[in-house]
């Protein structure tokens, strides 16, 4: 997805002020998070990538999808989330229930909870990190703000430079990112998502282009924020070590179907192993 294409999907909120910066609320919310039912999704005539998919994630779960390539890792995130229309059955996400497509307000609502993270991190290469942070804030109320560093309101410079304190970018704020290693610029990308004080983080490889140690450190700092800030995470790995180290769970996709849905516990590489065979 292009820095537009996110920009296009991020503006548009009806939310008014930004929230509290407490972490979100405990409440006593049993329904799931995240709820599909028979979901379905086949790319105009050609043969339905999934059919049939029946997932309920629950609040504050940290949740790997994992698959071959072209299993529908990334287009069941984005039909989870509203982002593209399913063909058959229904989805109810932050409260919103739709089939096929979220109504605009609907999408509007859910997108104005959810932080994107991306293996291309979508960043705006030539502008600083705390620019770049600032852009999360797109979406709000004034967000035309959100352009620029300088011009951005008082509170949300200091929203933005807290969210870099939290993946420990601090003393690189006002550096270009594409000055800044691969791990660092995926750090700003986490940092401008959870700047939205989103809900639902939504990462579709968000280590894949690092290197072992950075990949290790971008998806532990990724981890740490969400469980600190009960945000559910679902994230797509092709490193099998992340899906069982990072998240509580366990999602693959093989054949159009759900072949595994595991607690990472109960889990081993080994077990992974005939998601990818035949
Ligand atoms: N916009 C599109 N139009 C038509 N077909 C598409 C489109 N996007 C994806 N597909 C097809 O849907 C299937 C699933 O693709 P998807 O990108 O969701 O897989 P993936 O599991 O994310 O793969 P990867 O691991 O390579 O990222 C593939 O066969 C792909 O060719
Ligand atoms: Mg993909």
């Amino acid at each position: 997805m292009s820095i537009t294409d996110m920009h296009q999907d991020l503006t548009g909120s009806e939310r008014i002020a930004p929230r509290s910066d407490s972490p979100h609320p405990k409440t006593v919310n049993t329904s799931p998070l995240i709820s599909a039912q028979k979901l379905t999704k086949q790319y105009g005539a050609a043969q339905a990538v999934f059919s049939n998919l029946d997932i309920d994630i629950s609040e504050g779960e940290t949740v790997a999808l994992i698959g071959s390539n072209g299993a529908g890792k990334s287009t069941l995130l984005k039909c989870l989330i509203g982002l593209l229309p399913h063909s058959g059955g229904q989805v109810s996400v932050l409260d919103e229930t739709f089939s096929g497509r979220p109504q605009a307000a609907q999408a509007r609502r859910i997108r104005s909870d959810i932080g994107f993270v991306f293996q291309k991190h979508c960043l705006v290469s030539r502008a600083t990190a705390l620019t770049n942070v600032v852009h999360g804030m797109l979406g709000r109320a004034g967000s035309w703000r959100g352009w620029h560093q300088a011009i951005a309101s008082p509170a949300w410079r200091q929203s933005a430079m807290e969210a870099l304190d939290s993946v420990n970018l601090v003393h690189k704020a006002n550096e270009r990112v594409d000055q800044l290693s691969g791990g660092q610029a995926q750090r700003v990308a986490i940092a401008r998502a959870l700047v939205r004080k989103p809900k639902l983080f939504i990462a579709d490889e968000p280590a894949a282009s690092l290197d072992p140690k950075s990949g290790h450190d971008v998806m532990q700092r990724f981890v740490n924020l969400s469980k600190k800030n009960n945000i559910t995470l679902m994230f797509t790995s092709h490193d099998m070590q992340h899906a069982l180290q990072y998240a509580d769970r366990v999602i693959a996709l093989k054949n159009g179907s759900i072949f595994l849905d595991q607690k990472s516990d109960d889990l081993t590489a080994q077990d992974l192993k005939g998601v990818f065979s035949g």
